[in-house]
């Protein structure tokens, strides 16, 4: 039993390690000023300049994740779906970032304040 607890804590351990490796907030936030979404969105994404651009800070990140792959696939030539967002501008930018970088990006965003979610 005392064993089968070390194993198990063990696996937690490296199971940890990895999901904090999966995501770094300093480089989703170099990506989000190398690209510069903040032009559209606002530098602290949720002061938007024009109420057409979305608040994406505090949104939930698989949410960010999913939307920005929709938009590659949109670009890419797939036609709209569920999963398939069309839209000329967030493709175009979507397109530039590598799998990593969305999900660095979706989670600084996430961590950001913003009106979307009440924290708990
Ligand atoms: C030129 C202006 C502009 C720039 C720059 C821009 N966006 Fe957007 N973004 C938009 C617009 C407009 C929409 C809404 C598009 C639609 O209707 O689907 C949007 C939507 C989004 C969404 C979907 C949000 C939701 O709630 O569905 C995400 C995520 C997003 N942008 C992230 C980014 C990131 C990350 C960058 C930088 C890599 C970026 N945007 C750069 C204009 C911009």
């Amino acid at each position: 039993m005392k064993q089968f607890s070390l194993a198990l804590a063990g696996t937690l351990l490296i199971a940890t390690a990895g999901l904090s490796q999966a995501a770094d907030l300093a480089a989703g936030k170099a990506v989000w000023e190398k690209v510069n979404c903040a032009s559209c969105h606002g530098a602290d994404a949720k002061s938007a300049v024009d109420p057409a651009y979305p608040v994406l800070a505090g949104q939930h990140a698989d949410f960010l994740v999913h939307a920005l792959k929709a938009y590659q696939r949109g670009a890419a030539g797939a036609p709209a779906s569920a999963n398939v967002r069309k839209n000329a501008i967030m493709g175009a930018f979507a397109s530039q970032l590598s799998k990593q970088d969305i999900e660095n990006v979706a989670a600084w965003l996430a961590a950001q304040p913003g009106p979307l979610a009440v924290r708990k």
